[in-house]
């Protein structure tokens, strides 16, 4: 089952026309990689999935409703269900680490405080971040920082997480730990979106890769299938050939 559809997607910022008729699906608990060069328009993608940009034609749809023209109040709903994963973690920077991710839980659940701290001692024990409880950003590292942000963003339990560069900039510690973590959700049957430059993260935890060039798909395929090819997009993407 189709857990997202993209469908002749169009959006311009002003002259500048990004998506020209992008299409492509992600199947419930698959893991896609979209990738393509910088400003090829990935992260408006993103933003689009969660109702942050509108389309200008075409249609997105989660689940099989169409959030295209959804109003805000409704996508409140939707974005229950959609974790986005920012690249800079975007972490509350007056806010202990506990605050941050109580915050949905706080704002989203029933849950007294009592339970909001077991869930969340649950969750950084899982991700081996429960030292930097009571820390605040400005105390932790790139990488913990980013981790934080990944632990935030999946407390609600979503269906879908998207993530935007997750280890851009991190040291091959990080850059392993997000991996791991990307497959423990993986393995939970979340289905997910890895927005990434990190071609060896992508191909660890990737079942299938779609290539953003030119204002639309020009590769859609399986992971293995792709990198056996030697002229595939990926694999000259890979070798630098294109952008
Ligand atoms: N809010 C905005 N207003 C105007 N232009 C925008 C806006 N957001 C994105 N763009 C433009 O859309 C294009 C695609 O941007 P986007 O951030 O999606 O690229 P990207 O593929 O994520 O690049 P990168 O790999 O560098 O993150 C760029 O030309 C960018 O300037
Ligand atoms: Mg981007």
């Amino acid at each position: 089952m189709d857990v997202i559809q993209i469908k002749n997607f169009k959006k311009s910022f002003g002259t500048n026309l990004v998506h020209d008729g992008v299409t492509f699906d992600v199947k419930k608990g698959e893991c896609l990689g979209l990738v393509g060069g910088s400003g090829a328009g990935k992260s408006v993608i993103l933003r689009s999935l969660i109702g942050l940009e509108q389309a200008d034609s075409g249609s997105i749809l989660i689940n099989s409703v169409d959030i295209t023209h959804m109003s805000e109040k409704e996508l409140v709903e939707i974005r229950k269900k959609i974790a986005y994963v920012f690249q800079n973690g975007a972490l509350f920077d007056s806010m202990t680490v506990f605050d941050n991710l109580a915050y949905s839980l706080r704002a989203h659940t029933q849950l007294n405080e009592s339970q909001i701290d077991d869930r969340i001692s649950v969750q950084l024990d899982e991700f081996g971040l429960l030292s930097a409880k009571l820390l605040y950003p400005s105390e932790l590292s790139g990488g913990m920082q980013k981790r934080i942000g990944l632990a935030r963003a999946i407390m609600l339990g979503p269906d879908i997480i998207l993530y935007d560069e997750p280890t851009a900039g991190l040291d091959p510690y990080n850059t392993i730990k997000i991996q791991e973590l990307i497959l423990r959700m993986k393995s939970k049957g979340v289905t997910s979106i890895l927005v990434t430059h990190d071609m060896p993260t992508g191909i660890a935890v990737c079942d299938r890769f779609v290539f953003l060039q030119n204002k639309v798909i020009s590769e859609d395929g399986q992971t293995e299938e792709l990198l056996n090819k030697p002229d595939s997009l990926i694999n000259q993407f890979i070798k630098g050939q294109i952008v």
